[in-house]
């Protein structure tokens, strides 16, 4: 066996943070670094004041209180780190290729090629490499490849440990997890590797939510889990179309599907569509990759779920302008909530984004409040949607030209009751609790009539709002 005292983490992001962080609180005896090369999120987890952690997460500042600077550090020396360590986790990004082959579809690995040349530069002794990021299945050969033809002649071995929380409850979900999984080869060293990740993983979780597999497997489980997942949402969000028509309530349906338990009760809330970094991501990289294996009929199968997601906040944002009489332009919309779902400060992919652009395309005025988002973040979102429509091709001018329109038409607010007041409609973007507890009677004074409430999550108490006297429109009801 092989006793870890000293692990260092490439990537301080969603993942790398909050993960680093809570093996560092439960291993007291591993000093744990985590390193990356943007010098500003760096300092933000050093940040004295907790409250500026560069990520928001439910209880994470407080474990960081504990672990950083006994046991847990964030330094933008990577070579050092990684120097030290006896294993290394790989936590960069692997967003979808924005150019050049599989453009739109496939992993965009640059980060992982760069962390792996500068691991077998740096390297002088023998490393076990984990791969935490989620990648294609068969990175762990390209891995290999690059360490072991460009490295020192030391050892590597590789193990894929995918990372399964999800954003706004990562830190319950790394103390109390369904599972972690850990892919190792069926070598020798390749088993003594996954004995020494597993002893560090059975500090706080029991050995039978550890499961261990072949690489392969492992690297190809968290692709599949995500695309099921995500499966589950287009699902019922496919029923709430025709819910919408037949007069059936899908709350109702989820309830009575989901008591039976072979397909459980978990993640059947319809929606305005799904987010987050990782589901459009992880199906596309997933389509990819069945295409590349020539298997057109599984690629389309699962492509079936991002369209039908991508018709989901299509027809949101389409009801919002049919039910305004056709026409949006100068009229002010209100926004609840911009992030990609509740207690998370993460905005990529949120369905806000295009609900919001697709309404700015008809010329609405667009008043935002979201408790976490800042109006800088909120601002690059809508820039980002039209650099993609021009493909890109956005010079100086042509943004410029943009930000002066989305300055005119987005007013970001600090308070919700402002973002809503003399509002033509109010659209729930974000799951948010404090959403529920508004005076809502006080909104109906403030706002234009037929005052128009859009539940995108259905999370508002429709009779209530009713009797007040709102038009609410919700997901799946009719
Ligand atoms: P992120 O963008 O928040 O963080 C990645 C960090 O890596 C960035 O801070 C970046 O500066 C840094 N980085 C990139 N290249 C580097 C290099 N060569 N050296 C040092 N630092 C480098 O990303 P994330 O959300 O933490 O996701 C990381 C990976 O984990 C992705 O593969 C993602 O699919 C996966 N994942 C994410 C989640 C999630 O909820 N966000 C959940 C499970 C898995
Ligand atoms: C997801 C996976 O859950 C996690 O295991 C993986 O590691 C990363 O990707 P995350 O994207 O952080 O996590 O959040 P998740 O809770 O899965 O929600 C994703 C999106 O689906 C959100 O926009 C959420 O609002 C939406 N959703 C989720 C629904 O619309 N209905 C549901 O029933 C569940």
């Amino acid at each position: 066996t092989k006793k870890i005292t000293n692990i260092c983490c490439i990537g301080a992001g969603y993942v790398g943070g909050p993960t680093m962080a809570v093996i560092a609180q439960k291993c007291t005896h591993i000093k744990v670094t985590v390193v990356d090369l943007n010098k500003q999120r760096i300092a933000d987890w050093n940040d004295a004041d907790l409250d500026r952690l560069p990520i928001y997460e439910p209880g994470l500042a407080d474990v960081v209180a504990e672990a950083r600077g006994r046991n847990l550090f964030f330094s933008t020396d990577v070579d050092q780190a990684i120097a030290e360590a006896q294993m290394i986790f790989i936590s960069v990004n692997t967003p979808t290729k924005t150019y050049g082959v599989g453009k739109g579809m496939a992993a965009d690995l640059k980060y992982i090629e760069l962390c792996a040349r500068q691991i077998a530069k740096v390297s002088k002794d023998d490393k076990i490499i984990v791969e935490k990021s989620t990648l294609p299945v068969r990175t762990a050969e390209a891995l290999r490849t690059i360490l072991t033809s460009t490295g020192n002649g030391v050892k590597f071995d590789i193990l894929s440990s995918p990372e399964f929380l999800a954003e706004g409850t990562a830190v319950q979900d790394l103390m109390n997890p369904d599972r972690f999984l850990i892919g190792g080869e069926q070598t020798e060293s390749g088993e003594v590797a996954v004995q020494a990740l597993v002893d560090i993983y059975l500090n706080w979780v029991p050995r039978e939510n550890i499961i261990t597999t072949r690489v392969w497997s492992s690297e190809l489980s968290k692709l599949t889990a995500n695309a099921f997942l995500a499966q589950r949402v287009s699902s019922i969000n496919a029923i709430s179309a025709l819910c919408e028509k037949t007069g059936a309530d899908v709350d109702e349906i989820s309830r009575a599907i989901g008591a039976d338990s072979r397909i459980g009760a978990k993640f059947l809330k319809s929606s305005v569509g799904f987010g987050g970094s990782c589901f459009q991501k992880d199906i596309l990289n997933l389509v990819y990759l069945c295409q590349h294996f020539n298997l057109p009929e599984v690629a389309d199968y699962w492509e079936q779920v991002i369209k039908m997601n991508d018709y989901q906040k299509h027809r949101f944002a389409k009801n919002i302008i049919d039910s305004l009489f056709n026409t949006v332009s100068g009229k002010k919309i209100a926004f609840l909530g911009w992030a990609f779902k509740k207690d998370t400060n993460d905005t990529r992919e949120s369905a806000a984004i295009y609900v919001a652009d697709e309404l700015l395309q008809d010329r609405a005025e667009i008043h935002i409040y979201d408790p976490k988002v800042s109006k800088e973040q909120i601002f690059a979102d809508l820039c980002r949607c039209e650099e993609e429509r021009r493909d890109n091709l956005f010079d100086e001018v042509a943004k410029e030209t943009y930000c002066d329109f989305l300055k005119k038409q987005v007013v970001v607010h600090l308070d919700p009751y402002t973002a809503m007041q003399a509002a033509h409609a109010i659209a729930i973007l974000t799951e948010w609790d404090e959403f529920k507890t508004y005076d809502w009677k006080k909104v109906y004074g403030d706002v234009l009539k037929p005052a128009f409430i859009f539940d995108g999550r259905n999370i508002l108490d429709k009779k209530q709002l009713s009797d007040i006297g709102f038009e609410v429109e919700c997901i799946g009801k009719r």
